[in-house]
């Protein structure tokens, strides 16, 4: 099979062969992914925003991640999959973490794992890995950290918060992680992580320097009404076909245009007829 590996994806950047990685977190969205020919989907936690309707990442639980990943698994046989530790999974203990990080494996049939952060879960990353399990790590702007950050914010423009990010991104290399996301930070400083890891960088909203690029499915089709940052790009409207499809759909029913003969099923006249007696 061409399913991604740890050390494809390795060998990806050597051979400077930009990785693509897309959002799935059902059956359709992850048939759509693998035909699409991505090669490595990520059950995001966004799935708390852009299918469950949470306002952040934090409401989800390592069962909703487990429950979705089940769906993407059966829909995308053939491409690698990793799937978030959500909020709070992997922060309260090592044993926690690896456990969590095991019935996402076991439940839900993902191949690999992402958690945030850098120094604070380096023990987390080391452990998961020891028990077999590949890690991808995610620095920069962390979503589950939103109420200690403030807002959706891009990091590491100033001195601290870059070197702290480029220190961490070493940290995670050597504790194990195969790749690393970095998510809004500066393209610069994507670039010079890029160049100091041997492991493949994958970017959202971190410019044309990383390894790879990943983006949430709902917003590239454009299958939302929620705002996009600027990074997001739309290669498509669906919401604008999805909305008019239902529309047409409702007024088709209204007027009785809707079910025409052909949408219908035949029987006999004498079975009719032998039915109305
Ligand atoms: O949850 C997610 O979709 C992510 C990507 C934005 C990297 O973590
Ligand atoms: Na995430």
């Amino acid at each position: 099979t061409n399913k991604a590996t740890t050390v494809k994806l390795l060998d990806m950047k050597r051979e400077k062969r930009n990785i693509v990685m897309l959002t799935a977190y059902d059956y359709p969205t992850a048939r759509v992914a693998e035909e699409g020919g991505v090669d490595m989907i990520l059950v995001g936690d966004s799935l708390g925003m852009v299918v469950l309707g949470y306002d952040s990442t934090l409401p989800v639980t390592v069962d909703d991640m487990i429950h979705h990943t089940k769906a993407v698994t059966r829909g995308a046989k053939e491409t690698m999959i990793v799937t978030d530790l959500p909020f709070l999974s992997y922060h309260i203990s090592t044993p926690e973490a690896v456990r969590n990080a095991g019935r996402l494996i076991q439940e839900g049939f993902a191949d690999a794992v992402k958690l945030e952060g850098g120094r604070e879960v380096i023990e987390q990353v080391r452990a998961i890995v020891r028990a077999g399990i590949p890690v991808v790590g995610h620095l920069g702007l962390q979503p589950q950290m939103v109420n200690q950050l403030g807002g959706y914010k891009v990091q590491g423009k100033d001195f601290a918060g870059a070197q702290r990010i480029l220190e961490d991104a070493k940290l995670l290399e050597e504790a194990g992680c195969f790749a690393l996301v970095l998510e809004c930070v500066p393209t610069k400083l994507a670039q010079l992580i890029s160049e100091s890891l041997s492991i493949p960088t994958i970017g959202i909203g971190a410019g044309d320097g990383c390894d790879g690029q990943v983006l949430v499915i709902h917003d590239m089709l454009g299958i939302t009404d929620r705002y996009l940052p600027k990074f997001a790009k739309k290669y498509a409207e669906l919401n604008v076909a999805m909305t008019d499809s239902v529309r047409a759909y409702a007024g088709e029913v209204r007027d009785g245009v809707f079910p025409g003969p052909e949408h219908g099923f035949k029987m006999s006249d004498e079975v009719l007829q032998k039915v109305k007696e």
